[in-house]
């Protein structure tokens, strides 16, 4: 197989997934994608729809007829552009509101299949840095090399609680976030379809009181010496 090999990181909210991947991707030359992107984006759609988040028939009917689009930006330091129907969701998708609704969105068989479809068609020709929970168990369960990314429930309230105040976003506290964190986590880990979980060839890395560059530099190296690129 003469493509470049998939790099799959999955793990909880926080872990740093988003930062490091990117980070690995531009360090590889790998093409990026963010998976929970997608979920985010669908949620938004069934917020703007005032579809009820249980009505599993409407959802699935939405997604059958949704137009989702990922472009990384420019800038390495954004997340990607994300649009849905042509409307630019970029930031939109990580309000609060679809934070709380994505998990009971993502659990939907509808939901997965059609996104699952989607980044399967995005790593036909390899060469991607993917990350979100279920990539090394479900969506490239051939993944060339799959890090699992953990940190501690405090450690990663504490991650996105500075992010919210960088953000400038309404204040919550350190506790709540920490809560809403867990509470999520509990969501996907236990869900029946695709739950979060490491795959049983990951290389899990704890990055408690690691930095972004020393998480990233070791996935760099995992991957370099494994494919000796
Ligand atoms: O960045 P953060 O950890 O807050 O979440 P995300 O990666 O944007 O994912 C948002 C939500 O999408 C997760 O909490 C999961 O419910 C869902 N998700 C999923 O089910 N499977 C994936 N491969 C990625 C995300
Ligand atoms: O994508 P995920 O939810 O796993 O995490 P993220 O959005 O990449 O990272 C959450 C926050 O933690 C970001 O502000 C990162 O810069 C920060 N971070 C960190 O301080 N140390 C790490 N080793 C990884 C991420």
């Amino acid at each position: 197989d003469a493509r470049p090999p998939i790099l799959a990181i999955d793990g909880p909210a926080g872990a740093g997934k988003s930062t490091v991947t990117r980070l690995c991707a531009q360090q590889l030359g790998l093409k990026y994608l963010d998976t929970g992107a997608m979920y985010r984006a669908i949620t938004w759609l069934v917020l703007q729809s005032q579809i009820k988040l249980d009505d599993q028939l409407a959802i699935a009917d939405l997604v059958s007829q949704s137009d989702i689009k990922l472009q990384l930006d420019a800038n390495p330091d954004h997340p990607p552009r994300v649009w849905v129907q042509q409307q630019d969701v970029t930031d939109t998708i990580r309000s609060p509101e679809v934070t709380q609704s994505v998990s009971a969105i993502a659990a939907q068989s509808a939901v997965r299949q059609a996104l699952v479809r989607q980044q399967r068609i995005l790593g036909q020709s390899g060469g991607l840095a993917a990350e979100g929970r279920d990539i090394g168990t479900q969506v490239f369960p051939a993944a060339g090399l799959k890090i699992f990314l953990t940190a501690s429930s405090l450690e990663r309230a504490r991650r996105r609680h500075k992010d919210l105040e960088q953000q400038g976003a309404a204040p919550i506290s350190l506790e709540q976030l920490e809560q809403q964190i867990a509470q999520r986590d509990q969501k996907d880990s236990q869900r029946s379809l695709s739950p979060l979980c490491k795959a049983y060839d990951a290389i899990e890395i704890d990055t408690d009181g690691l930095s972004i560059a020393v998480v990233t530099d070791q996935i760099v190296q995992h991957y370099r010496n494994r494919f000796g690129i």
